[in-house]
């Protein structure tokens, strides 16, 4: 979904402030064979968290080299029954195959439809661009997934966090209207997410 590049590449250079579409390039004389390639994924993430998930993220800010080429990837390891929990990338189509385990993968269309199916090694997932999804492990161990998307930088809003545990809070109110909740209720959930 990002905008053609007008040259062959343009790696970032990440120091210097982003512009209105990525970052500037950098001096074209500095660029090495390096910038093309990236180790970032080679090692399973800590899973030790709320939701047994860890993404570790190949976008333009570990992966300088993909800056405007419209492209980039996760690794996203699971521990035994965990959830990347409902999620979506504002800017990007998002494609996965499954590397390890068993994952349910869903997303829901804004016509409210839930499309999902149960994967295991080397099988596949789309996500249509902005829609919310998510994977949980169904299997037996640990699962590991990696994601591609055509951006980039993606984006993510991550829909628990988003609405219980953004800067500033939203108000009560506001979520209690909308879940059609008590307010204790909301409390517990905000509980959960307090770092
Ligand atoms: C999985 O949904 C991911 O965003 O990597
Ligand atoms: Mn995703």
């Amino acid at each position: 979904a990002d905008p053609d590049p007008l040259q062959d590449f343009c790696v970032a250079d990440v120091s210097a402030p982003p512009l209105l579409n990525g970052f500037p390039c950098k001096p074209a004389s500095n660029v090495t064979s390096g910038d093309f390639f990236f180790d970032g994924l080679m090692k399973e993430g800590n899973t030790a968290n709320t939701f047994g998930v860890n993404v570790t993220a190949a976008d333009v800010g570990s992966f300088p080299g993909l800056n405007t080429l419209g492209i980039s990837m996760n690794r996203v390891d699971f521990a035994r029954g965990g959830i990347n929990p409902p999620h979506s990338h504002p800017r990007a189509t998002e494609t996965g195959v499954v590397m390890k385990g068993k994952l349910l993968v869903g997303f829901v269309t804004s016509g409210n439809v839930f499309y999902s199916k149960v994967l295991t090694a080397g099988q596949m997932f789309v996500i249509p661009r902005g829609l919310v999804h998510f994977q949980k492990n169904v299997g037996e161990g640990k699962a590991l997934a990696l994601t591609a998307f055509n951006s980039h930088l993606p984006g993510v809003e991550v829909l628990p966090l988003t609405l219980f545990a953004s800067t500033p809070p939203i108000p009560n109110d506001v979520l209690t209207q909308a879940f059609q909740v008590e307010e204790d209720v909301v409390n517990s959930i905000r509980s959960k997410f307090a770092s």
